[in-house]
């Protein structure tokens, strides 16, 4: 066989059902830092309607709302307390309703997110749940009796004595909360509360909504027992949260009876799987949900044990291919997958993968848009990344707002450990640092409020803004409407197969997308030095650059001289 017959082949292979959450790329609104519409300081749906245009301008498809329910904002709102009204912090259902029209007019769809691993507290369903040990909703939660004596130990993520059992004096009783006291987890064994989710979801597609990120979506199903954590999972609470007895079934549930009834799409929130189970929850066959993300390259270079220090020796760009790479394959036939270097829960993409000097952060914000835009998977882009904007770095305890950094402080704090050493730690990894408010432009605040901003903005939004930007040609925001655009205009970059160059390169990430006779080289230099680059012989040039985010790229015959943080996509001939 030729090699371009070769080359087709492996080619046709790829290509798998076409889908419109496979082709759109996903704009994630943080909706407490996107735009405050009334002076309080706190983004609102309203700020959001405002910046419709700007969001349109993007060119992306779909927007994922972080959560907009009611909730006593324990966890930003990821403590539910009515999944079926809007938080008056954030507006009315009629504002909602608007929200939602407005981008549907501009054709793009909107994900909401289903946070159903666990409720508020102040959830009636909680409140009554509590109340006695005979009520209907008791099982709506889980609770085990005192008389038992002590339950197993679960590890809580939010708990300042990271145990998830709390003792209720009212029914001499404990209560699971996987999260924070005031985020008890759902008893999903029980069919009842089951369907009155699937009720919810059915709500909230019925008035349109396109689809849901759903929340930690691989804890939910628990082993009811409450046995010992078994000596397989080493100790590794999360990974054993994920694998509850009847999980899959469960999400197959869910799609049969919600889902597939809607031209709707899933990303599931899936922390702690890993790309042995992957299929099963995404593939054709099961029938679960669209896309999930996974948690190996936000947890890379971190280190293991404890929670959320950057590792010291840091990360290397052949680790980071090598993950990337691995979960493309898996879903190289079946299935799909989601990509995404930065979110709500993760430090600014530019500062731990790219480099935020000031020398530097515009090139490479623009190269880790190019990788996010050239995989083969949905990409999901993190607002105020399109702009470039960095971590905040915050020095004192009382800036910080996320209970996920004040209450690791506090533990760490009162057993007499090393604050300071805590404190630098989060300057990288701390959440609090994609949260700052979005920087609209150079006014005060940035254009975010009026008010006092409910959390401190990075002092550098006069010069990292998108007012300023909009009037840059070669902008990061101009830059990612490009680099969009190319997405949209060469289906091998949405489809085609992925193929790695040089895994060994500790400067260059290169690969290929390639689809029938068309194909596509991507080459990103990670490093802040110079980097030559040889394109292989077999591989096709000469070749048209289609997008390059430096005023130059430099050629030797078949030898890119790639500078700093240099990307490019070439269309080769
Ligand atoms: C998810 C959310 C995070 C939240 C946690 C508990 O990881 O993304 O923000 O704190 O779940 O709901
Ligand atoms: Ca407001």
């Amino acid at each position: 066989m030729s090699e371009k017959q070769n080359a087709q082949n492996n080619s046709e292979h790829s290509i798998v059902a076409k889908n419109w959450w496979k082709e759109g790329v996903v704009y994630q609104i943080y909706p407490r830092s996107f735009k405050d519409s009334n002076g309080d300081g706190i983004g609102d749906l309203q700020g959001i309607i405002s910046k419709l245009d700007y969001i349109q301008s993007l060119g992306v498809d779909i927007v994922w709302l972080n959560p907009i329910f009611a909730s006593p904002n324990d966890d930003n709102g990821y403590d539910v307390s009515d999944y079926c009204a809007i938080m008056p912090e954030f507006g009315t259902m009629n504002d909602f309703d608007l929200l939602l029209s407005g981008l549907h007019e501009r054709n793009i769809k909107l994900v909401i997110d289903g946070v159903f691993n666990h409720s508020s507290d102040e959830h009636i369903w909680f409140k009554e749940s509590r109340s006695s040990r005979t009520n209907k909703y008791r099982n709506y939660y889980h609770w085990w009796p005192a008389e038992k004596g002590k339950p197993h130990h679960r590890f809580s993520f939010f708990d300042e004595n990271n145990d998830a059992w709390k003792y209720d004096e009212l029914t001499d009783a404990y209560y699971l909360h996987y999260f924070s006291a005031k985020q008890p987890d759902l008893n999903w064994e029980n069919p009842q509360l089951r369907q009155e989710i699937y009720k919810i979801m059915r709500f909230w597609l019925d008035k349109g909504v396109d689809g849901f990120r759903l929340d930690v979506i691989s804890f939910i199903s628990k082993d009811v027992s409450f046995p010992p954590i078994p000596e397989i999972y080493n100790n590794d609470f999360p990974r054993y949260y994920a694998n509850g007895p009847h999980l899959h079934q469960y999400l197959q549930e869910m799609n049969k009876e919600v889902f597939s009834n809607y031209n709707c799409m899933t990303v599931g929130e899936c922390v702690a799987v890993d790309i042995n189970d992957a299929l099963q929850f995404v593939d054709s066959e099961s029938k679960a949900l669209n896309m999930f993300f996974h948690f190996d390259s936000v947890d890379y270079g971190y280190k293991k044990n404890e929670f959320k220090q950057p590792d010291p020796n840091g990360w290397k760009l052949t680790g980071f291919k090598e993950i990337f790479s691995k979960w493309n394959d898996v879903f190289a036939d079946n299935g799909w997958g989601s990509i995404y270097l930065g979110n709500h829960d993760q430090p600014r993409m530019v500062s731990r993968w790219g480099n935020d000097s000031p020398e530097y952060r515009e090139a490479s914000s623009k190269m880790l848009l190019t990788f996010l835009l050239t995989m083969r998977s949905t990409p999901y882009i993190y607002m105020g990344d399109e702009i470039g904007m960095r971590n905040i770095r915050f020095n004192a305890i009382e800036d910080y707002r996320d209970i996920d950094t004040l209450k690791n402080y506090h533990q760490i704090k009162n057993t007499n450990g090393d604050v300071d050493y805590f404190m630098e730690g989060q300057k990288a990894t701390a959440r609090d640092n994609a949260r700052t408010p979005f920087q609209w432009n150079e006014k005060e605040h940035a254009g975010f409020t009026d008010g006092e901003p409910w959390i401190k903005l990075n002092p550098d939004w006069e010069f990292v803004n998108a007012a300023l930007q909009e009037t840059m040609e070669d902008s990061v925001l101009n830059y990612f409407r490009k680099i969009l655009k190319l997405r949209k205009q060469f289906p091998e970059l949405i489809y085609g197969k992925y193929e790695l160059l040089e895994k060994e390169n500790e400067e260059v990430y290169a690969y290929t997308r390639i689809l029938n006779d068309e194909k596509i080289l991507v080459v990103l230099n990670f490093s802040k030095t110079n980097a030559p680059f040889s394109i292989p012989e077999n591989i096709g040039l000469p070749g048209e650059v289609l997008i390059n985010n430096l005023k130059e790229i430099i050629f030797h015959k078949s030898v890119i001289e790639l500078l700093p943080y240099q990307a490019a996509v070439i269309r080769l001939l």
